[in-house]
């Protein structure tokens, strides 16, 4: 029985079709990583639902990375610290499925109750590393940043991590504190903690260096009468050499055991 050539042309319009109406549904990358980067400036952390999974993470051609999780606060302030530090580009998104809105990316992931860090590469599968040890490393922000910098190859927000701000934004802890004896402590006594105060204060000193240094290379400028230049070159000696020793002797008094003091003990 031969099929009427009608029916069969009328056939391969329909298949034709319907693979059209099937690649439209799919993003091509730059509409991807265009979607991505809009919503990414606006929420640095970015819900995906299923299919919204399916779609920006497991869909391939990829040339960015996607760090994904489900709730966590410390995740929002690592996304946070990326959004806003100077390497931020498209190489990179973070992302939140929540198990009422992908409940099937959860089966699919194994996900269970505690939180789990995934990163998916730009290129290739996800490894057994790009999974976060939490067991092994916790996940505070810091632990968090430091994985996804070696996972991703962007340092970048290693450093916005590092600064003293940052510190105080994820710990919160106090302006200043009363001591047991009834004074006011403006220096956390350990390198392992400091107060909000404590940053003003280091900022400060590095400040008055930094205005010791800038004195003492205008003494030098030529334009100026040599009893002018002499007083910059005195004054800008003082500073450095003052508020440099005081800078150290804030450090030797968290580090223990630190030997080198300059001037004051
Ligand atoms: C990824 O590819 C898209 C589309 O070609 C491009 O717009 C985007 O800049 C690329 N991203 C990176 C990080 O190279």
């Amino acid at each position: 029985m031969s099929v009427p050539r009608g029916v069969l042309l009328l056939l391969l319009v329909l298949l034709f079709g319907f693979t059209l109406v099937n690649c439209k549904k799919e993003l091509t990358l730059s509409e991807r990583v265009q979607q991505l980067s809009d919503a990414g400036l606006k929420k640095p952390v970015l819900r995906f639902n299923g299919d919204k999974f399916r779609q920006y993470v497991k869909g391939t051609p990829r040339n960015y990375s996607m760090i994904v999780m489900h709730a966590h606060d410390e995740f929002q302030l690592v996304a946070n610290s990326w959004r806003y530090s100077q390497g931020y580009s498209n190489k990179l998104f973070f992302a939140l499925v929540d198990f009422d809105e992908g409940p099937d990316v959860f089966q699919q992931l194994r996900l269970n109750s505690a939180p789990v860090f995934m990163h998916f590469p730009a290129k290739g599968k996800p490894k057994k590393v790009d999974t976060l040890d939490i067991q092994r490393v916790g996940f505070a922000a810091e632990s968090i940043a430091r994985w996804v910098a070696e996972r991703t190859d962007i340092q970048a927000f290693t450093f916005a991590m590092t600064s003293g701000q940052m510190w105080n934004h994820i710990r919160g802890p106090p302006f200043l504190q009363k001591t047991q004896a009834g004074n006011i402590a403006y220096i956390h006594g350990s390198s392992q903690g400091q107060f909000i105060v404590e940053t003003y204060i280091v900022a400060m000193l590095n400040a008055a260096v930094v205005l010791g240094m800038i004195l003492m290379t205008e003494a030098a400028n030529k334009r100026d009468d040599v009893r002018k230049r002499r007083i910059y070159a005195i004054i800008g000696l003082g500073l450095v050499a003052f508020f440099f020793s005081l800078s150290l002797s804030i450090f030797r008094s968290k580090a223990h055991g630190y030997p080198y003091s300059f001037l004051l003990k």
